[in-house]
């Protein structure tokens, strides 16, 4: 079996086509609710990273040459090199599973990553799916549970979300923000988004790192418009002190623009219990309605210990979908397993 790594960047787009193709493959058998993938900025969402991160793929094809001519190659894995650590994602058509192809993709991935000098890797699981039992063969434990909810526009009772969007206490200035948040608003966000991290360590394994320092939010947002991920944000301010109160990150992914994906929620703890945190999120659907007329759901990922969120969730019609699960693995560990010296 040829593992052969592969440079989206520089990739024709019958190539593109063919992955994309294998994503959606295999969704439907895995995820089989989710709306699969377009062919549209696809190659930006695959090859472009945050500064100082970077990313390998590879390939396994039942003939060469398979993938430029179309045909949809059996399995794919790359691994996102986040600095300490290298985030996998290994996925094998279902037609071509428990034949080793995803044995084969892992080692490469530990290759690279013990060539690297990482010491550890991680993974995101979708509960209910092949990847649970094939990461742990492989030695992963897993370090932390999340619930991922999806709220269908179309149940959205409208009414009662106004009522929620205007219930917050007095003295809070909440704003709807395409792109991001505004010039002047840049250092009180992040700050207000290091707090929240400093007051609430949930222990999870930062596979989906959040930028709580100026520079980097610049460089995240800027990040996100160029692989095709449109953000929206709503802020609110408190007014007597100009503090980013709470704020709500919503990205609608140019790739699925149907389902956009509800990224950070924070409310700062000492503006809790003043209805911040619901009004933001009610507002969010909202100004989305119009912003985005063609989404029909938001997806949204939550610590299972996170219960005051998935509180405000519920009370917005979000509905429990499945458990996804970060797994992570010692590099030393892995190699050992895999046989890569
Ligand atoms: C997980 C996945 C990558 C495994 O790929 P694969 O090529 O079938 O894996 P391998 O054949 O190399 O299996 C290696 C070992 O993992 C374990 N394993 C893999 N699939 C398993 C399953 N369905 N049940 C139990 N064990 C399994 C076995 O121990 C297997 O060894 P064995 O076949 O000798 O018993 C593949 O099933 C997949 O792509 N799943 C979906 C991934 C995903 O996250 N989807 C969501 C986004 S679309």
């Amino acid at each position: 079996m040829r593992v052969r790594e592969w440079d989206p960047l520089t990739a024709p787009a019958a190539e593109i086509a063919a992955i994309v193709a294998l994503l959606n493959e295999a969704m439907a058998i895995d995820l089989p609710n989710d709306p699969l993938w377009r062919d549209d900025t696809m190659r930006e969402y695959l090859a472009v990273t945050m500064p100082g991160e970077r990313k390998a793929m590879w390939l396994v094809e039942e003939n060469p040459g398979d993938a430029a001519r179309g045909v949809p190659p059996i399995g794919e894995a790359n691994i996102l090199m986040l600095g300490d650590i290298g985030v996998v994602e290994v996925i094998v058509h279902p037609k071509a599973r428990r034949l080793g192809v995803g044995r084969a993709l892992l080692t490469e991935v530990v290759r690279r990553a013990k060539a690297e000098g990482f010491s550890a890797l991680g993974v995101e699981v979708p509960g209910d799916t092949t990847a649970v039992e094939f990461y742990e063969r492989f030695g992963f434990v897993r370090a932390f549970t999340e619930i991922r909810s999806v709220l269908s526009l179309s149940t959205v009772d409208w009414f009662g979300l106004g009522e929620f969007a205007a219930g917050v206490g007095a003295g809070y200035q909440i704003s709807f923000h395409a792109g991001g948040p505004p010039e002047e608003l840049f250092v009180a966000y992040a700050a207000a988004k290091a707090e929240v991290r400093e007051a609430y360590d949930l222990g999870d394994l930062e596979l989906r790192p959040s930028s709580y320092e100026p520079q980097r939010l610049r460089a995240s947002i800027d990040t996100l418009a160029a692989r095709g991920l449109k953000l929206y944000v709503v802020v609110a301010v408190r007014e007597s002190t100009g503090e980013v109160a709470g704020l709500t990150e919503v990205v609608v992914p140019q790739q699925h623009p149907t389902r956009a994906d509800q990224y950070d929620t924070v409310v700062v703890p000492r503006h809790r219990g003043y209805g911040v945190g619901r009004a933001i999120k009610a507002r969010m659907l909202f100004e989305l309605r119009s912003a985005e007329p063609g989404l029909a759901e938001v997806q949204t990922w939550n610590a299972a210990v996170n219960e005051p969120l998935i509180r405000v969730n519920q009370e917005l019609g979000f509905v429990p979908d499945r458990q996804w699960l970060e797994y992570e693995a010692e590099l030393g560990e892995l190699a050992a397993v895999l046989k890569v010296d």
